[in-house]
């Protein structure tokens, strides 16, 4: 297993360049299963969860390529012949349970293994699953894997008790081939969700209101083939901000996506820093004297649940107590410990961080436990004075594309050590 070991305090300075949304790029993959003839997707970041999807859709018998230096993917859906998403890639990525909805509305059947926990908590798909029920489909559960199958699927009305980003991104991809109109109350939000249907309607699907939370899909006998270009990506970008920030030096971000950061920039704005809008970049101007600020994880528009670890870390070096509330998952301060092991000193009650701000953290070993509180580790390590090892960098691979190599660039002292 890799390591990261990073030499804190370093001045950043110059251009850091965004890659394309994961969290875009793995459904749009998937939504190829909908289609019969090639198609390219640009944009496409060099992470290993675009590679288990990449996986995922050869397993089903698409042939996939993906070229690193373009960030291109090729993909042929047309030599689909298998319909089982198993078990050894489901449990390396949630997200491979998105080629559900696209393999029951094109094959009528679909068998994916159950995922499991996961580092934050149960993250269950009970509301994918009975949306596919009230579109028509019988749901079996058999050896660990669950098997959809529908003669017909059928749009129906769908309500979901929280906007599930990937309960609405599956529903969306199955109801575009379906017949009839499925309606999507309470649908998820997210820039992603909105990326994969501006893709679906480029391939001639018909959707109403994405980015709202009533969707409504009629569906179509038939989508073309047509190439793609993936948004950047939000997570990764507010990641380079906070780099900034704890460093104290000014980075321009190219390519951050500024929309879909609204929210996250003006809690930023309430600690005193300044942010310079350019037509294709972000310049961050840090304030010398930040102050502590409150904010809440939520569905989008509100703050992203995917920063809320990278902020908690950032918060950490501001003075005065912060407080961070997390409204999406049941336990996403799992990283909390390992940062106060390198001197932050934060205490949980309940879904709420109580953050009080040190003057200086110290580098430590440490071990990330997912993908965000490995880039919270990353944060807080840039900060700290002295060398921070961190393990298990196989979670930050998941999701940042050579984010050694982009920091480095910058003027960050980091290092990975292969073992
Ligand atoms: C997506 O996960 C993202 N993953 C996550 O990114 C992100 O944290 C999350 O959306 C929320 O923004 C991908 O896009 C691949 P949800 P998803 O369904 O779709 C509950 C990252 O770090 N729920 O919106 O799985 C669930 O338990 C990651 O890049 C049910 O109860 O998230 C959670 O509390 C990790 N039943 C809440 O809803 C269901 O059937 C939101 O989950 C589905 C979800």
């Amino acid at each position: 297993m890799d390591k990261f070991i990073i030499n804190g305090k370093q001045k950043l300075s110059g251009k850091i360049t965004v890659s394309g949304a994961k969290n875009s790029a793995l459904k749009i993959i998937a939504a190829t299963i909908l289609l019969k003839e090639p198609v390219t997707i640009s944009n496409v970041p060099d992470l290993m969860d675009v590679r288990t999807m990449q996986k995922v859709l050869e397993k089903l018998g698409a042939t996939v390529e993906y070229c690193k230096d373009s960030s291109t993917m090729k993909i042929d859906p047309s030599t689909i012949n298998s319909y089982r998403a198993p078990y050894e890639l489901v449990k390396t990525m949630r997200a491979s349970f998105q080629v559900m909805g696209p393999l029951l509305a094109r094959f009528g059947n679909a068998e994916i293994s159950l995922p499991g926990g996961c580092n934050f908590g149960p993250r269950p798909v009970d509301f994918h699953l009975k949306a596919f029920e009230q579109m028509g489909a019988t749901i079996t559960t058999e050896h660990g894997y669950i098997c959809a199958k529908a003669e017909k699927l059928i749009g129906n009305h769908i309500y979901f008790d929280f906007p599930s980003v990937g309960a609405t991104e599956n529903v969306i991809m199955a109801a575009s081939l379906t017949e009839g109109v499925t309606i999507i109350e309470n649908a998820a939000k997210e820039p992603e969700v909105v990326d994969l249907v501006n893709f679906l309607k480029l391939c001639g699907a018909k959707i109403q209101g994405e980015g709202t939370g009533r969707v409504r899909i009629e569906g179509v006998k038939e989508l073309q083939a047509r190439d793609f270009t993936v948004l950047s990506d939000r997570i990764e970008a507010g990641t380079f901000v906070l780099a900034s920030l704890v460093t104290n030096s000014p980075l321009e971000i190219v390519g951050a996506p500024i929309s879909a950061l609204e929210v996250f920039l003006e809690k930023l704005r309430l600690c005193g820093h300044e942010f310079e809008v350019h037509q294709h970049s972000l310049v961050v101007k840090p304030s010398p004297n930040p102050k502590a600020i409150k904010f809440t994880a939520l569905p989008h528009p509100g703050f992203p649940t995917d920063l809320q670890a990278p902020m908690t870390a950032y918060l950490s070096t501001v003075e005065g107590t912060s407080l961070a509330t997390e409204g999406v998952y049941e336990n996403r301060f799992v990283y909390i410990s390992e940062l106060n092991r390198m001197g932050a000193s934060i205490e949980l009650d309940g879904n709420k961080a109580y953050i009080s701000g040190q003057e200086q953290l110290s580098g430590a070993q440490v071990m990330a436990s997912d993908l965000r509180a490995g880039a919270a580790l990353v944060i807080a390590a840039l900060g700290a004075e002295g060398t921070t090892e961190i393990n298990r960098v196989y979670h930050i691979d998941r999701g940042y594309d050579d984010l050694v190599g982009k920091l480095s660039d910058v003027g960050a002292n980091i290092q990975r050590v292969k073992r």
